[in-house]
């Protein structure tokens, strides 16, 4: 199987306090402990992370690492034990780490907060906090999963989306007031800066290079300035640095159409905050379930913060049907990415590959026709199958 995504940022790993992480940093041959900041988070999110745990575990233990967990609080739980969504003390602990292991936040019970005491206002700060402005989500078909592919006829599904990570409507100005009329109002807005367009431009065109070579960049040019922005910036980048790289403009709308009738096409897409949010859901999809979507979400430098594209879903969550792969599939990303692992990634990969292969499923990825020789598995024994696997 192909590897998820062969990227990098820059070759170096650490974070720490005394370099800033959108610095590259040199890493140190002699130090083999690797210190991972963990951040459970709330509904499923310390299941999927508890069995990501045991995989890292066998991981150093077959290849002589040591991983040193620093378990921090984010999002819900936060808000619930220390009254705040990002506590102080969990940025300065991913600072100082090597990488960030994520599971999910939110649930209903914090839906009515105001805005910053909600668990998703944790989340973005905690992007926003470490830089990670580049969120790399790969979506790939296992062959194994072809069933549960709500698309007939696939054949190949693999293509990375590039999600640009604090910029845009989800950080721009915002406020809630009535009006002289006495209409109550809302107002979010979309900012984008050049630099902002062009650094996540970059790791697009540096990650084409080492795929297909193509890039789609997706905006909504024919209305928004921020759109006209970033084509103009992301069209100049490619003409100065990446002349080889092939280079396509797609409107947002008609992404959303060509991911389900051609996904074939897209080799990396690159798209500002919101817009790929919106589809990397969508695309998750092509691979069978939400539940097996990865991301890395990158600074400067190598520095990461690694967790599945999924939500919390509380609905699931105590009931040990959880899928636990999305998460290990990012655990996969950070030893790749950030911990300068990539043999150890390959073996968590190709682990994830047999196992499904073997006709092992959780719930979510049980494809229609292939209910009855498919062997459907809980959160805890899809952990240890992957362990065992390794
Ligand atoms: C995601 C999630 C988050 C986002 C939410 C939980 C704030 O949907 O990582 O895609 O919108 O970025
Ligand atoms: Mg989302």
């Amino acid at each position: 199987m192909s590897k998820l995504t062969e990227f990098s940022v820059h070759s170096s790993n650490t974070c720490n306090s005394k370099v800033s992480p959108t610095e590259t940093r040199k890493s140190n041959p002699t130090v083999t402990a690797k210190k991972i900041a963990v951040i459970k988070g709330d509904g499923i999110g310390p299941e999927i992370v508890t069995e990501t745990l045991k995989v890292l575990d066998k991981i150093a233990n077959k290849y002589g690492h040591t991983f040193e967990y620093n378990h921090v609080l984010l999002g819900g739980v936060a808000i619930d034990e220390v009254g705040m969504p990002l506590p102080p003390e969990t940025i300065t602990a991913c600072k100082n780490s090597d990488a960030v292991l994520l599971g999910a936040v939110g649930g209903p019970k914090w839906d009515f907060g105001p805005g910053h005491m909600r668990p998703e206002a944790g989340l973005l700060g905690i992007r926003k906090e470490l830089g990670l402005f580049a969120n790399l989500r790969p979506v790939k078909l296992f062959s194994a999963l072809a069933n549960a592919c709500p698309l007939k006829n696939v054949t190949e599904i693999d293509m990375v989306i590039v999600r640009e990570l604090i910029g845009g409507a989800y950080f721009g100005e915002r406020n809630t007031f009535t009006d002289e009329n006495g209409n109550k109002v809302a107002n979010d807005s979309m900012t984008y800066r050049d630099f902002e367009v062009e650094r996540v431009a970059k790791v697009a065109f540096d990650l084409a290079k080492k795929r297909h070579n193509k890039v789609i960049s997706v905006d909504k040019a024919n209305v928004l300035d921020s759109s006209r922005l970033w084509r103009e910036v992301v069209a100049k980048i490619r003409m100065d640095e990446y002349p080889n790289v092939e280079l396509s403009d797609m409107l947002v709308d008609n992404a959303a159409m060509q991911l389900i009738h051609n996904p074939a096409q897209f080799d990396v897409i690159v798209t500002e905050n919101l817009f790929g949010d919106i589809l990397s859901d969508e695309a998750s999809m092509l691979t069978g379930s939400l539940g097996m979507l990865p991301s890395a979400s990158m600074a400067n430098g190598g520095f990461g913060l690694y967790e599945p594209c999924h939500g919390s879903a509380p609905d699931i969550a105590g009931r040990d049907i959880a899928n636990p792969l999305a998460t290990i599939l990012s655990a996969a990303m950070m030893l790749r990415l950030s911990l300068n692992m990539p043999n150890e990634s390959d073996d968590i990969e190709n682990s994830v590959n047999a196992v499904l292969d073997q006709g092992y499923r959780t719930a979510d990825i049980v494809g229609k026709s292939e209910a009855e020789k498919c062997k459907v598995v809980g959160c805890k024994e899809m952990g240890d199958l992957i362990v065992n696997k390794l």
